[in-house]
């Protein structure tokens, strides 16, 4: 079950809360709660649920939500904090590619967030992933987006990084995993559209922040979150973003 970003997971968990990480998970909620019907009767699968922080969410609002995570550190996590919020979720070991039989099938929706970039092939990921849906049900990925390698270089003024970012498709992420895979948001609709799925919208994170390093939330945090939410939903900003959200729908 070793995969790559095994080699990330205490630099990322020194990250959680940070504002980086904290305008990803605001937003993904944000998008995601515009396209979900209420609680009532919805099963949802987080696959690379991390830390639990989407899982432990949407269960603390009343979905019925099942966690797979191969990271035993980051598994223990997730179930300390929904205990902590007495909700439901419940967090299984287990990876895309060997999803354990007790998470069921037939999901109203299917998330997969911050991992598909450390996996080989984007179909394939995304084909198992529709195969988890029910008919009709929704899916809701986040990836690296290509164009976000030049953007966050520059802003960061490391030009040299910036001038290779252009045409480059795998980097060094700010966890320190190398060779990591950033798609083209289109990339990834098509990636939906011959797997049988429908996109339903797409929407950019984080362009504003993504190149400040380790700062802590700020108190105009509301503001900041705003501004970059609308960066995310309109032409031309969130072309540019670190990452792309696609919420789709399975045909
Ligand atoms: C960047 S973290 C994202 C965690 C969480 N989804 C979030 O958005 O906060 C990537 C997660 O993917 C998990 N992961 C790595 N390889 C995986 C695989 N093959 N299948 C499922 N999860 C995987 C890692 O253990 C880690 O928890």
């Amino acid at each position: 079950m070793e995969g790559k970003f095994s080699k990330g997971v205490s630099k990322w968990q020194g990250k959680l809360g940070l504002v980086r990480d904290a305008v990803r998970q605001e937003l993904v909620t944000r998008q995601l709660r515009e396209h979900l019907p209420p609680p009532a009767s919805i099963r949802i699968l987080d696959v690379g649920s991390g830390q639990g922080t989407q899982a432990n969410r949407l269960a603390d609002l009343g979905y019925s939500v099942v966690g797979i995570e191969p990271s035993e550190e980051l598994l223990e996590i997730a179930v300390r904090a929904s205990r902590k919020s007495k909700n439901s979720a419940k967090f299984l070991k287990g990876t895309l590619e060997d999803i354990p039989d007790e998470a069921g099938g037939d999901f109203d929706l299917v998330c997969c967030h911050g991992v598909l970039m450390y996996l080989p092939d984007l179909k394939l990921s995304i084909k198992k992933l529709v195969s988890l849906a029910r008919t009709g049900g929704l899916l809701s990925v986040l990836t690296r987006n290509q164009a976000g390698i030049a953007m966050r270089a520059g802003m960061r003024e490391d030009w040299p990084a910036a001038i290779k970012g252009f045409d480059e498709q795998y980097y060094k992420n700010s966890v320190g995993i190398n060779n990591v895979r950033a798609d083209k948001p289109d990339e990834v609709i098509a990636a939906f559209q011959v797997n049988n799925a429908e996109l339903v919208a797409w929407y950019g994170v984080r362009l504003f922040t993504d190149h400040w390093k380790d700062r802590p939330v700020p108190d105009n945090f509301e503001q900041l979150v705003e501004a970059e939410f609308q960066a995310g939903s309109r032409e031309p900003y969130k072309q540019l973003t670190a990452l792309t959200h696609v919420i789709a729908r399975r045909a």
